[in-house]
């Protein structure tokens, strides 16, 4: 087999054996086939797309690719939760807990920022002395003990998309709907748990910028499940403005502390209510979504939830009680408001913007491996739908840096302001399973 012959046919049109995926797959994660080659044949799926087939042969072969976590130690129907990716997005830390108080085992593996969107491992570190690797054994007997742990991703499980993601990420092939299907099912197959369920974010912080996008990205991972016998449900969630009022790792913990207490952002708790009640459903606690959302409602003002947040935070060596006093969590020595000059109604919050000025004032990474700053972050004032006046506070922005004022006005050019109050938006689209 050749090659130049495969990325021909994809090129032309045609759907690739499972033979031959293998191939192409092997031999890129184990250094045959070079970046060139491979760079050519992601611009040709990118074109041409997979079929069904294709793509659950392309995520066996990611899967299969590197380890397979083995959970059978776990106790319970296992349910993963995985986010495509946005801003402001601290839903893994209020479901897993609050999934995990209603008694389902929640053994997940999370990962860090990169570019203008977050992750749950760099918020759980700005938790002090919080422990994100953990051996195996100790991983399954927390889950046993606690029914949460979150760890960030260690050994060696789906090398074949770590490479391929930082060559898609330098070649404008990322926002490809197969490849972030086989991208994300590889994770979480290679994971190990029982159930998934997928919240798939659209707008402008998301990959899918279009809800007809979103639902393909969506019903192309839940028959890649199906194919595989994995029970997954996919979760459509607005990313038109950033999730909640906060974005930056210390910020979003203290937001995730307040939805916990049973004071969140209406459109954030519905959001982390949804996810955690599909997570129940399908972990085998609760028969049916409605009953699910109104006990799980209750957990969250009757402290259960928070309760479950202190204790795996406790778990996993962090100092618990940040849940009591947030203000133990880092906070930045530099704070700078960003102002409004309009009058009228805020109309929509680029998302993606607010995403790197966050990411600019050291909350997330330019690059891997780069160092952040766990205090920095933005805190909004105002959300679509708000009224503002002139002088009126849009944004704090948060860094131990100096602020660059080009910061500001990057935050300041995200907000568009119009004479009338637009009409509300949902914040969940739909349901695919
Ligand atoms: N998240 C992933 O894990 N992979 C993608 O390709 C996109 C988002």
């Amino acid at each position: 087999m050749r090659m130049v012959d495969l990325i021909q046919k994809k090129r032309d049109g045609f759907s690739l054996t499972k033979k031959e995926i293998d191939f192409i797959v092997g031999g890129f994660t184990g250094g045959a086939i070079p970046d060139y080659q491979m760079s050519a044949f992601l611009m040709a799926v990118y074109f041409q797309g997979m079929d069904m087939q294709e793509n659950t042969y392309l995520t066996m072969a990611m899967v299969n690719s590197g380890d397979i976590m083995d959970l059978s130690g776990i106790q319970g129907i296992k349910v993963d939760k995985h986010s495509t990716g946005g801003v402001g997005d601290k839903t893994s830390l209020i479901v897993g807990p609050l999934a995990a108080a209603a008694g389902v085992p929640v053994a997940k593996i999370s990962g860090r920022g990169l570019g203008h969107t977050g992750g749950t491992i760099d918020k759980l570190e700005s938790i002090e002395g919080f422990h994100v690797e953990l051996s195996r054994e100790e991983f399954v007997e927390q889950v046993n003990r606690y029914k949460i742990a979150i760890v960030s991703q260690t050994g060696n499980l789906t090398p074949a998309d770590k490479k391929l993601y930082a060559l898609r990420d330098v070649t404008a092939t990322v926002n490809s709907i197969p490849l972030i299907a086989s991208s994300i099912m590889s994770k979480k197959i290679a994971s190990g748990a029982d159930a998934i369920v997928l919240d798939v974010k659209v707008g402008s912080g998301a990959f899918m910028k279009t809800l007809p996008d979103a639902r393909k990205l969506a019903k192309t991972m839940v028959q890649i499940s199906k194919g595989l016998n994995k029970k997954t449900i996919a979760i459509i969630t607005d990313m038109c403005q950033p999730l909640g009022y906060e974005v930056g790792n210390a910020n979003e913990v203290k937001e995730a502390i307040e939805v916990l207490n049973g004071r969140g952002e209406a459109g954030l708790v519905k959001v982390c209510l949804t996810v955690a009640a599909h997570m129940t459903v399908a972990g085998g606690i609760y028969a049916d979504f409605k009953r699910a959302y109104n006990a799980l409602a209750e957990m969250l003002s009757g402290g259960e939830a928070m309760y479950k947040f202190e204790q795996f935070i406790r778990a996993q060596g962090g100092r618990a009680a940040v849940v009591n006093n947030p203000d133990l969590l880092p906070q930045a020595q530099n704070n700078m408001e960003v102002k409004s000059d309009a009058a009228g109604y805020v109309q929509s919050i680029a998302a993606d913007a607010v995403g790197t000025a966050a990411m600019l004032l050291g909350a997330g990474r330019k690059i891997k491996d780069e160092q952040i700053d766990n205090a920095a972050g933005i805190s909004l004032k105002r959300k679509v739908g708000d009224e503002v006046r002139p002088g009126d506070v849009l944004a704090v922005l948060h860094s131990n840096r100096t602020i660059n004022p080009q910061i500001s006005q990057m935050l300041s050019q995200s907000f568009v302001i119009g004479p009338r109050r637009p009409e509300e938006v949902p914040v969940v689209y739909d349901v695919i399973e």
